[in-house]
């Protein structure tokens, strides 16, 4: 089976890492929200930590995806209107970037608070910078307005991808879809 994007379709391996990381994206933004009003016990250390371990799970796949994308042909476009296509494209170029700057922007927040950090307790990373009142505060911010951003792009991204299917009835979602699905 070939594993790369074809002049059609998306290839399986672009279509693994899509909804793959939309599955976890899907989990960890409600914990994100949820851990934040946690009463401060163990219990919240755990949810924490498991946020802190699959955002950084998130991190590479984000790295691993952007580098397999960076040799992938992009599918040819169903018919739209020429805004469309560059509304489409700067989305996911955005998608991509808030991939990897919210994840930074956690581990910022978490370093300039001097907690510790580690991978499902396998692997201890290093703190980005020392602990820093002021620094902590901006990326925290940081981290929760680039989540807000995160959520109206994919949003909307999303949104267009039903448009396609329920009204244009064109190939972009089944393009995309886990299957053979592609563009005619
Ligand atoms: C793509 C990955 C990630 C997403 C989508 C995400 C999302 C979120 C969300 C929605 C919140 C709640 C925002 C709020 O209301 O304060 C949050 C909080 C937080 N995140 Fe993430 N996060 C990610 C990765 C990370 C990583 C990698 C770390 C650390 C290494 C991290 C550390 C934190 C911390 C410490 C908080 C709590 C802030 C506080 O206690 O005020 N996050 N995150
Ligand atoms: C329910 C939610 C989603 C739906 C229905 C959806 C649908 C789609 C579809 C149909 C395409 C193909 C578009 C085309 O060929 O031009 C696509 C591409 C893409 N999507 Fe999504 N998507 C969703 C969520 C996400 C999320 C959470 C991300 C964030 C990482 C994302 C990032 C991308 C990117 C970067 C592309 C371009 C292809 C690539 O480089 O991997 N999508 N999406």
């Amino acid at each position: 089976m070939a594993l790369r994007s074809t002049a059609t379709a998306w290839g399986p391996v672009t279509r693994a890492f899509h909804w793959g990381m939309l599955v976890l994206f899907a989990g960890i933004v409600p914990v994100g929200y949820y851990m934040t009003d946690l009463p401060l016990g163990p219990q919240k250390l755990k949810v924490y930590a498991l946020h802190k371990s699959v955002g950084l799970t998130l991190l590479a796949l984000a790295v691993l995806r952007l580098a397999w994308r960076l040799g992938e042909r992009r599918p040819a476009l169903p018919p739209m209107p020429a805004w469309q296509a560059r509304a489409a494209g700067a989305a996911h170029v955005l998608l991509y970037v808030l991939a990897f700057a919210i994840p930074l922007s956690g581990w910022l927040f978490n370093s300039a608070a001097g907690f510790p950090l580690q991978w499902f307790h396998l692997v201890n990373l290093p703190a980005l910078t020392g602990p820093d009142p002021a620094l902590k505060a901006a990326a925290r911010e940081l981290h929760e307005s680039l989540v807000a951003v995160f959520l109206v792009v994919v949003g909307l991204h999303a949104a267009a991808a039903l448009k396609h299917h329920f009204v244009d009835h064109d190939t972009t979602l089944r393009s995309m879809l886990p299957g053979r699905g592609g563009r005619p």
